[in-house]
């Protein structure tokens, strides 16, 4: 079978066969691999209790399907085009051969420092071709990467770090954003004050920002890979057997290790990456998430490569030196595909088309949009002005725990309508559901996302608790996945996401749990209790409200802002700083004492008429105090 789709008439056949023969679909598509030994069995499942396995008894390596499997074909193509921060610096480029080369002695390198299959190693990386070298690297010797965000503070490294048990991290001294240098290196030392599963530190020199290396612990990258040979036989791995853990926030506790095994998520994140982006072999395709994100795994490092396509990494930000580096890449690199976030394009957006007019952008043939619904306008602004009219948008829709695109357009084939996500790729079985679980039928219906069959590329546990998981996403809803979004069906079929319906919430793409954030508020000696919501942001999608109780109305608001905004910043990082505090007196709680959040959302977005039935609280009057504050 071709894996790729060319029309609409071979989606729907596609589609009618995933439904119909699940497995003989997948095992069709798992055909174009090289494994050490086929599967017995291509599916069983069990969403009640959460068991989901396939291609069991299959065996593989994915690096050999990243790399090896392209040695003879395309080893001389560009596999990584990197884009440094600065533009005035050297661009690299890494061919297969070269790729093949550098992740086997970063794997010979890993082995030298102990580290075995089955290991965690923690990824702690600027946007350099390293740390793509260095996933790969892990995956051929069957250890299991945990990238953490390079964003991200010391606390929020040592608790990915304790929860997943790293033996070693792997870091740089130092990060380029923009104008700014930041030292990654120093966060590393002050998270492993508390981190004791770590022993072994290995530093890749980037920045050249002087570092402090602790003996025995510390050990230089390129120094450790100086004697390791470029040689590196790929460690056999069961279709089952881990690949990475990546954290990501829930509505509850703190952030969950998402689980992805093997062979079940090389076929989606490679099967997904080719529909959707129609990529044609010369194309250069340009993902511009941090590979800290399931975006970066999916599509910048595993999807492309294991299509032995050309990816561009950029270290940079969109708007260093100025709002228009986004698009003289694009030109520079000669950028087929694009694929960046709404809340990028929106900023961009807001900065001016002036920014956009010096490049001719003619290269591009299909644009890709993630992370977050895309208004209308910015839907509007990304077609006219970055793809001249002529390009597709893929609006794609997809979770950290999905592994890859579930909802898109398929580039130039799938009709797309601005805002919508559209239809469900092969293999997505998708379902709506009332409050009830009801499922809601037909079209024009508005309800929770579910999925109710598994696709290859799903979850399959957080790391080290299985139950929080089942409970997390298979509990609400009997035998369904359940996403956390709502999503609209309207009359042509088409998905449009609306957004999370949990208490979860996406500022710039990032997604964040409130009770996370509060928990970070919290930790200010002076808060006594904290409520977090979201709010609609004309950049961000969302931005962070935080309704801040205090031992004391503080006499200097602004400082104690300040004070609260930096405990934020070292508990999670900058991502998570709010966009506004309001010091309340009380908050609207129920009798039960929970904290009645639809309440505070209305006031946050600045609804100061109706705000619903507040009769069940336990102090109405709180509510006008509130909407009173916010209003000053
Ligand atoms: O709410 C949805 C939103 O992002 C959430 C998943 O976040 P994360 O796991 O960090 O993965 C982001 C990158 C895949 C979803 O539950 N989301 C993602 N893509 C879209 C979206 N919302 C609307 N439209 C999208 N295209």
């Amino acid at each position: 079978m071709n894996p790729r789709i060319k029309s609409m008439a071979e989606y729907e056949a596609a589609y009618q066969q995933s439904v119909e023969q699940p497995e003989q679909f997948w095992a069709a598509m798992a055909h174009e691999f090289t494994w050490k030994k086929k599967w017995d069995k291509t599916l069983s499942w069990n969403f009640n209790e959460f068991d989901v396995k396939w291609f069991e008894g299959g065996q593989l390596n994915i690096t050999e399907n990243c790399l090896d499997r392209h040695l003879e074909t395309r080893g001389d193509q560009t596999a990584i085009i990197w884009e440094p921060n600065d533009p005035t610096h050297t661009v690299r480029t890494l061919t297969y051969r070269e790729l093949h080369r550098e992740v086997c002695k970063a794997a010979n390198m890993l082995k030298a420092q102990g580290v075995q299959k089955g290991d965690r190693v923690c990824i702690y990386l600027p946007m350099v071709p390293e740390a793509a070298v260095i996933m790969l690297a892990c995956a051929r010797i069957g250890a299991i990467h945990s990238i953490v965000f390079a964003g991200f503070s010391a606390q929020s490294l040592t608790d990915r770090l304790t929860d997943a048990e790293c033996k070693i991290v792997i870091t740089a001294d130092g990060a380029f954003r923009g104008a700014k240098a930041i030292g990654l290196k120093e966060i590393v030392d002050e998270a492993l004050l508390t981190s004791p599963t770590v022993t072994r530190v290995v530093v890749l020199q980037h920045t050249m920002t002087p570092v402090t290396m602790v003996e025995g612990r510390d050990i230089w990258w390129h120094e450790a890979v100086s004697t390791c040979s470029d040689v590196c036989e790929a460690t056999v791995m069961d279709a089952e057997d881990m690949l990475f853990i990546l954290y990501t926030s829930g509505s509850t506790g703190k952030p969950k290790g998402v689980v992805h095994t093997t062979a079940g998520y090389m076929v989606w994140a490679w099967y997904t990456f080719n529909n959707v982006f129609q990529y044609d072999p010369g194309d250069i395709y340009w993902c511009t998430a941090d590979v800290g994100w399931i975006t970066g795994h999916s599509y910048i490092v595993y999807g492309p490569l294991l299509s032995g396509a050309t990816t561009l990494m950029f270290e940079g930000v969109p708007t260093y030196p100025d709002a228009g580096r986004f698009w003289q890449v694009i030109d520079k690199h000669k950028v087929n595909i694009f694929y960046t976030a709404p809340t990028a394009i929106r900023s961009l957006m807001a900065q001016g088309d002036e920014f956009v007019y010096p490049y001719s952008l003619e290269s591009l043939k299909t644009l890709g949009s993630v992370g977050e619904p895309i208004n209308e306008e910015a839907w509007q602004w990304y077609f006219d002005n970055v793809g001249k009219g002529k390009c597709w948008i893929v609006d794609t829709w997809w979770q950290t725990e999905t592994g890859g695109i579930m909802i898109s357009p398929l580039a130039h084939i799938t009709p797309t309508k601005p805002t919508f996500a559209t239809l469900p790729l092969p293999g997505v079985q998708l379902m709506l559901v009332d409050a009830n679980g009801n499922e809601l039928e037909g079209n024009n219906v508005e309800g929770n996302l579910c999925v109710k069959f598994p696709w290859p590329g799903m979850l399959r546990t957080t790391y080290g608790d299985h139950e929080r998981c089942r409970m997390n996403y298979f509990a609400t809803y009997s035998n369904l996945y359940f996403t956390g979004d709502g999503c609209r069906r309207d009359y042509d079929g088409y998905y449009r996401i609306i957004g999370r319906v949990d208490d979860v919430i996406n500022v710039s793409g990032h997604r964040m749990g409130t009770a996370e954030v509060e928990n970070a508020i919290n930790e200010h000696p002076h808060v006594i209790e904290s409520a977090v919501v979201g709010f609609p942001h004309p950049i961000k999608g969302q931005g962070i409200y935080a309704y801040v109780i205090c031992d004391h109305m503080p006499d200097h608001a602004d400082q104690r802002k300040r004070e609260i905004l930096e405990v934020v910043s070292k508990q999670i990082g900058p991502i998570a700083k709010p966009d506004k505090i309001q010091f309340v007196a009380g908050l609207p709680k129920t009798r039960s004492g929970k904290i009645m959040r639809r309440i505070l959302r209305k006031i946050a977005e600045g609804e100061t008429g109706n705000l619903g039935d507040t009769s069940t609280l336990l102090d109405p009057s709180v509510v006008e105090s509130i909407k009173n504050g916010a209003l000053s």
